[in-house]
């Protein structure tokens, strides 16, 4: 089975961002990766609800949407408005996880849970039977492009252990320094969504990229 890919926008062209939206609906992506970043959470800030808003007139695809920001729960009705589809927060910016996800479901979308590459697998033990998608970094959260780091491996393997002991319902999503050359490993590891921001908008042909991705 193909993988589910998620663009991300963070690398699209924003003097035209209605052309890359367009490029996507008519390609063979299945989401599209919103990255939202507050500079507090992370040291760097992007967009939110009025850029969501106006991407959404113009999107086909799901919105899959990657909250790198203090204390989401402040916002989570605001973003089901704005057009996400899937809201992922991280576990380091949540004191009531359980909370945050069922409101999440409440308002009618998929809840994810991220990890920082730092932040241990095993801490999910007691919300993963909750949760809709993992989404594991692969890169310290701020910046596209940067270096895939190689200890995501393990990490995955052991989440994928965990979710199949606990026969838990849950997707595997890995985001940061993905290209062609690391996704066929990481789909024979269990990622079932892989995010790819700087291996698809930089290259010459996107959509033939993305469609390289699917047909791995
Ligand atoms: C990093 C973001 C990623 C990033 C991925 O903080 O969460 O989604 O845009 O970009 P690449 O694929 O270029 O590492
Ligand atoms: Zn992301």
């Amino acid at each position: 089975m193909s993988v589910i890919l998620s663009p991300s926008l963070l690398s699209a062209d924003f003097g035209n961002l209605q052309n890359d939206i367009e490029m996507l609906n008519d390609s063979a992506a299945d989401w599209i990766h919103v990255d939202v970043m507050d500079g507090v959470f992370v040291p760097n800030i992007s967009f939110a609800f009025p850029v969501m808003e106006a991407l959404k007139k113009h999107s086909y695809k799901p919105l899959d949407v990657h909250l790198m920001i203090v204390d989401p729960d402040r916002y989570i009705t605001r973003f089901k408005e704005a057009g996400a589809n899937i809201l992922n927060v991280h576990y380091e910016a949540c004191t009531h996880l359980n909370r945050t996800v069922n409101q999440i479901k409440k308002e009618g979308m998929k809840a994810a849970v991220t990890l920082n590459p730092h932040t241990q697998v095993e801490l999910l033990e007691d919300i993963i039977n909750e949760v809709d998608m993992v989404l594991l970094m692969s890169v310290n959260p701020g910046f596209a492009a940067q270096k895939f780091i190689e200890n995501t491996y393990n990490r995955l393997g052991r989440l994928k252990e965990m979710i199949l002991r606990r026969n838990a319902n849950c997707l595997i999503q890995v985001d940061g320094g993905v290209n062609l050359n690391n996704a066929k490993k990481l789909m024979d590891m269990g990622a079932d969504a892989l995010v790819a921001g700087n291996a698809v908008f930089a290259t010459e042909n996107p959509t033939e990229t993305i469609a390289q991705f699917k047909a791995l």
